[in-house]
């Protein structure tokens, strides 16, 4: 198989899946595969199922599928479907899930699927390419609220009124279709150093607003949670603090026994804890690891076992 993805943090992660032979686990952002190929060599007997809304990535598992035809099943579907897709094929129940989000490198490397400030493209951004919203739709139609809250909101920069008003200014002379237009137009617009950085949060909040990314990720964990077996793990690697901040509180909410006011007396709310918390701060690369894969510097890695009396 073609290595379009240096897996970030794999022995990290072949650990935290605790991996036994003949059980159950689910690749849900399998990407180029790096992952899922360590898995199936780790284990006899186990089933993997592996998830990724983008057609590449089905194309790609194509390879694992000859291989392993009785260990490797391949689904397309985005990981807020996890339950349904995995309905389908007689699984209710799994032993490990990993996560690996964002973008691969293969998508952030095509030029067409306008991910990347740094190559010119259309302003696309959709991982699922069979949904009708672009990028381009958003940055030529929605107003300078709409614009300024997004950037704000799932880029966190600080010039998002700034920068939504040139965008609005722009288009009103010309409409924006490629990477490197709007990549232009915040140069412009945010005059010094500051601009590679805000050209990064613009195209992260653009890309996590076209693809709902905060609202799927919330559904998947919640119900990859439920659908582990006692002792079952969840791994998760994010890469920006919106996602991280998604996965420490569903983990802390899981976690606890009690959700009561501090005033009450005693316990009245009935809620039981679910998991364990394996990572009480998250695990992050080492250096090594961040100079052989500069992708891996902003990933942490949080851990989590489903209890096995609830
Ligand atoms: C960082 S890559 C995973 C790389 C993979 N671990 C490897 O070793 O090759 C993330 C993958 O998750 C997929 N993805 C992101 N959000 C998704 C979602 N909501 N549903 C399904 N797949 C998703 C992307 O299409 C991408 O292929």
């Amino acid at each position: 198989m073609k290595e379009y993805h240096v897996p970030v943090l794999l022995p990290e992660c072949l650990e935290a899946l605790d991996i036994r032979d003949s059980k159950v686990y689910v690749d849900a952002t399998f990407g180029g595969g790096g992952h899922s190929a360590k898995i199936l060599e780790s284990g006899k007997d186990i089933r993997l199922f592996g998830l990724d809304q983008d057609p590449d990535s089905i194309k790609q598992s194509l390879v694992l599928q000859e291989k392993y035809p009785e260990k490797f099943v391949m689904i397309k579907e985005n990981f807020a479907n996890l339950r349904t897709g995995l309905a389908l094929e007689r699984i209710k129940k799994v032993d490990g899930i990993l996560f690996d989000l964002g973008v691969s490198s293969h998508q952030i490397n095509d030029p067409a699927r306008g991910f990347s400030f740094q190559y010119d493209g259309s302003l696309d951004m959709r991982m699922d390419q069979s949904s009708d919203l672009t990028a381009a739709d958003v940055v030529n139609n929605y107003s300078f609220e709409e614009l300024a809250k997004i950037f704000r909101e799932f880029g966190e920069e600080k010039e998002a009124a700034r920068i939504a008003n040139c965008i609005i200014l722009e288009r009103s002379k010309e409409q924006i279709k490629t990477t490197l237009h709007l990549a232009k137009i915040i140069e412009n617009c945010i005059v010094s150093k500051k601009s590679i950085k805000a050209k990064a949060r613009i195209f992260q909040a653009l890309r996590i607003y076209i693809n709902k990314e905060m609202d799927v990720l919330r559904t998947a964990i919640e119900d990859s949670i439920k659908m582990l077996n006692p002792d079952g793990r969840i791994v998760v690697i994010s890469y920006h603090s919106l996602e991280d901040r998604i996965i420490k509180n569903i983990f802390k909410f899981e976690a606890k026994s009690c959700i009561c006011p501090p005033e009450f007396p005693r316990c009245v709310c009935d809620k039981i804890s679910t998991i364990e918390i394996l990572s009480r701060k998250p695990i992050i690369p080492t250096l090594q690891e961040i100079e052989n894969n500069p992708r891996a510097r902003s990933a942490k890695l949080r851990i989590a076992r489903k209890r096995s009396v609830l």
